[in-house]
């Protein structure tokens, strides 16, 4: 499972990082993080909106473009030992000198020399998803935007949304999308995870996004998959996130495998793998366990995870040649 070329379009950059990064850079600054760790040293909350205030909380420590030059490192090291040969990750000014454009320059040229290094020393390709976030506010998210604007190109090439889906809606960030959509910016929203078919609609229908991070409650109205499939909009899927949130009680229960019977494009990713417990070998081999996926299941969601991507057409043949060498 390790050794099959792997590509994951959902994958938050800070989301990624290892309790153990975070401690380490914790101590170092005098930052009491304690009560986000359980006894074992990994990442504890209790619900949703916890795993939100947590993941905010392990945020605060990485305060430098060097903490996100090293954090990049160390989960581009980790996923290309999954096998993962591209990454479009999720980076949010919001953590990265809280948009302020001047700031989020820096950090993204150190982000972008880590991923520099990784492709040289591990062939892992990572592009950069600009990602806002819906709980901090339309305003916020415009300022995000722009950030998004000024930086679009071939490294960053996507924009998206993530947080709590049950706040505000599609529409307040319209604005902040038709920005990005100017900018030549592939687009994204996170729906249909903690909101049904209609949260899936509105993303589609007001922000006009060819992706949907998760999607997974599309199942709950038939004519809403017809129409994923029919449009082919891809669903960024995250099997083991959405159990450990409590979305789905087991895999069993999980509706990829019927969303891509009814021929709707998935794709398969970790979302924050460290708080769910998860890398992409084990989704991999979770989905052959209780679903029998062998290669051409796997094969099909590589070639739609590539047709996907946001990258550049040099990228995708890139990438292309690397699966079809393997
Ligand atoms: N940010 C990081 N992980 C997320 C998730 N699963 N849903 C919404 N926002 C997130
Ligand atoms: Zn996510």
């Amino acid at each position: 499972m390790t050794t099959i070329p792997k590509l994951e379009l959902h994958l938050h950059l800070e989301g990624a990082a290892p309790p153990g990064f975070i401690r380490t850079l914790a101590s170092r600054k005098g930052v009491d993080l304690s009560r986000i760790f359980d006894a074992r040293g990994a990442y504890a909350y209790r619900d949703f909106p916890d795993f939100l205030r947590v993941y905010e909380a392990a945020c605060t420590v990485l305060t430098s473009p060097q903490d996100f030059h090293d954090l990049t490192l160390a989960v581009l090291e980790h996923s290309a030992e999954q096998g993962v040969i591209y990454t479009e990750a999720f980076l949010s000014p919001d953590f990265c000198g809280g948009g302020d454009l001047d700031a989020w320059r820096d950090y993204l040229a150190a982000i972008e020399a880590a991923a520099a290094q990784a492709e040289t020393d591990m062939g892992i390709t990572m592009r950069g998803c600009i990602t806002c976030i819906r709980h901090f506010g339309p305003d916020k998210a415009r300022a995000i935007a722009r950030c998004a604007q000024e930086s679009a190109g071939r490294f960053i090439t996507g924009f998206g949304i993530a947080g709590n889906e049950a706040m505000l809606q599609p529409r307040d960030f319209a604005y902040a999308f038709d920005a990005a959509r100017e900018a030549g910016l592939g687009l994204t929203a996170h729906a249909g995870e903690w909101g049904g078919p209609e949260s899936v609609r509105a993303a589609l229908r007001d922000l006009r996004v060819t992706r949907i991070g998760h999607g997974v409650r599309a199942i709950e109205d038939p004519a809403l998959v017809d129409d994923l499939a029919e449009n082919g909009v891809v669903l960024e899927v995250c099997p083991g996130s959405n159990i450990a949130l409590g979305l789905y009680p087991s895999i069993a229960a999980h509706p990829i495998d019927r969303l891509r019977r009814a021929g709707v494009g998935v794709t398969v990713s970790t979302d924050d793998p460290p708080f769910f417990h998860t890398t992409m070998t084990r989704e991999y081999q979770a989905l052959a366990e209780h679903f029998g996926w062998d290669t051409p299941e796997f094969d099909a969601i590589a070639r739609t995870a590539l047709e996907a991507a946001f990258c550049d057409a040099d990228t995708r043949a890139a990438i292309a040649q690397r699966l079809e060498a393997q």
